[in-house]
């Protein structure tokens, strides 16, 4: 018996001088600001949908450094361009981690994706073999007849539904789940060298492909913030809503299905000849051939696929949006395709470059709409400084790109979409205009993002007239989600250009 009250003494001595020693520590450091915060949980009860809007609100209360705890985990909250300069630049290195979560320990192979895994030679070594081989320039220009096909086919389709709309030739389309697809079938493509959907493919690749669509978007809904992150002594008692178990479901679903793809990929490799060398440049076929683990391929091919299909998707979406509100825009950039494109041929990607202003409505809508408002969570690897406060090591950090760039203060007219803005400007926008993040764990898709939604966005104002379904402005709320996706699904009036239809329309 006494040996049990000695035992509790000493525990509980040691838990107050622990307790001391650290408020002794954090009294001596200058942590950015917080709000008041309940115990145990700290401010999760604060944080609320849209979460970029609640974290700017209280950046106008607490400034542009501020922190909270979500739980257990200490957070900071960056939001202006000097602070997120510092992070990107003098703290790159420090703050190139990324916060281990369950969903991405669950669902993305412990972590050990280019996503999520830790800064370290692991991380290195996806990263070189994504920025110089599977995204690189010159693997971009070999996959340009897939981006090239799929965006016609597209236009096709809404051109065979606007031209069978009885009198006017005039349709209403949903955009979303059209552009989605288009998206999903150019990564694919890209990374497996097969087409999912259409024509071309075979019922049992549809029905994989829809399968996969749908596993992907249970990742997307289930990598949201999860209180089990946040307090894990809850986590052990209870499993939070069932989502342990739902993500542990995924992804054995989704690892059948990746797998079922590498096999495929394996065998068609073995019937073709042992020792070919790598003919066509497609992701998985690179990867196999390099002799990466099928665990790091299929983390791989899913993280490609998360990370470049609703974002490319939503951007179009968001800019269509923007230019059926502004159709004195959407008529400039059709003047400036009709410059220098012409009316006798289906833009192509090497147009895109040629066209500044549809750039500048690009550029314009990610300002107001980025995918990844809050970028993706960083985490620092030591202590560091930000904005004259101390960040302690293992603290997550969340940059607010989408308050910078609604920032009265960087941004005249901040809420106005003017694509004019731009214009003449020398200035780069860094640390301003930041959708991609910047610094080493910066997006690695841009070339093709720029691609796709460029591509995209040029056919679709080049072959069709759009208007709005109704007199009533298109509704640009937010709705919940990893990619920021518009709340209700675009629709609009599609119309074939008569001058479009002889040439270019009716060839497709
Ligand atoms: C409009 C389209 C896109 C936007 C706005 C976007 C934005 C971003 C952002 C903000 C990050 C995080 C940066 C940070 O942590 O500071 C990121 C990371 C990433 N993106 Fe993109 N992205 C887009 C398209 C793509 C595409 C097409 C791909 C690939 C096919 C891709 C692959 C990735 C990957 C792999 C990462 C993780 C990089 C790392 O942790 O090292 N993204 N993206």
């Amino acid at each position: 018996m006494e040996d049990v009250w000695v035992y509790i003494l000493s525990a509980s001595s040691f838990l107050i001088l622990l307790f001391l020693f650290k408020l002794q520590r954090s009294s001596k450091r200058n942590l950015p600001p917080a709000p008041p915060s309940l115990p145990i949980i700290g401010h999760l009860l604060l944080v609320k949908e849209p979460v970029q809007r609640t974290l700017q609100s209280l950046s106008d209360r607490y400034g542009p450094v501020f922190s909270l705890s979500f739980g257990s985990r200490p957070v900071v909250i960056v939001s202006s361009p000097s602070a997120a300069e510092e992070c990107f630049t003098k703290n790159d290195v420090v703050l190139a981690n990324r916060p281990c979560m369950l969903a991405g320990e669950i669902m993305l192979y412990s972590n050990t994706t280019i996503s999520t895994a830790p800064y370290g030679p692991h991380w290195r070594n996806l990263r070189r073999l994504t920025t110089l081989e599977i995204l690189a320039p010159h693997c971009l220009a070999s996959s340009l007849t897939v981006r090239q096909e799929e965006v016609r086919l597209l236009v096709r389709s809404l051109y065979e539904v606007a031209s069978s709309a009885r009198d006017s030739g005039c349709a209403r389309v949903e955009m979303r789940s059209r552009l989605q697809e288009m998206s999903f079938s150019i990564i694919m493509r890209m990374i497996s060298g097969k087409r999912y959907f259409g024509a071309a493919a075979d019922a049992g690749d549809a029905k994989v492909a829809r399968q996969f669509r749908e596993v992907i978007n249970e990742i997307f809904e289930l990598s949201g913030t999860d209180p089990g992150d946040f307090l894990p002594v809850l986590r052990k008692v209870v499993d939070l809503k069932g989502r342990e178990r739902r993500m542990v479901d995924v992804a054995k679903r989704s690892d059948v299905i990746l797998q079922g793809m590498i096999d495929e990929l394996r065998s068609r490799r073995k019937r073709s000849d042992g020792d070919r060398k790598v003919e066509s440049k497609m992701m998985i076929d690179y990867m196999l051939s390099e002799g990466y683990s099928d665990d790091i391929i299929k983390g791989h091919i899913l993280t490609i696929l998360c990370a470049g299909t609703d974002t490319s998707a939503v951007t179009i979406e968001w800019t269509m949006s923007l230019l059926l509100n502004h159709p004195n825009i959407m008529q400039k950039a059709q003047a400036e395709l009709d410059d220098i494109v012409g009316r006798d041929c289906l833009v192509d990607e090497a147009d895109i470059h040629k066209l500044p202003y549809l750039q500048n409505i690009i550029n314009e809508a990610l300002r107001l709409f980025p995918p990844a408002p809050l970028l993706v969570p960083h985490e620092s690897a030591k202590d560091c400084m930000i904005g004259g406060f101390d960040v302690p090591r293992g603290t997550m950090i969340l940059v607010n790109a989408w308050a910078i760039q609604r920032d009265p203060k960087v941004w005249d007219d901040p809420t106005s979409f003017k694509p004019e803005r731009y214009e003449g400007l020398k200035e780069d926008h860094a640390y301003r205009l930041l959708p991609f993040g910047m610094g080493r764990r910066s997006c690695p898709g841009v070339g093709l993002a720029n691609r796709v939604v460029g591509l995209t966005l040029a056919a679709l104002i080049q072959c069709f007239e759009w208007e709005r379904v109704s007199e009533e402005p298109v509704d640009l709320s937010e709705g919940t989600g990893m990619t920021m996706p518009k709340r209700e699904p675009l629709e609009a009036m599609c119309k074939a250009r008569e001058c479009m239809i002889a040439n270019v329309c009716a060839r497709l």
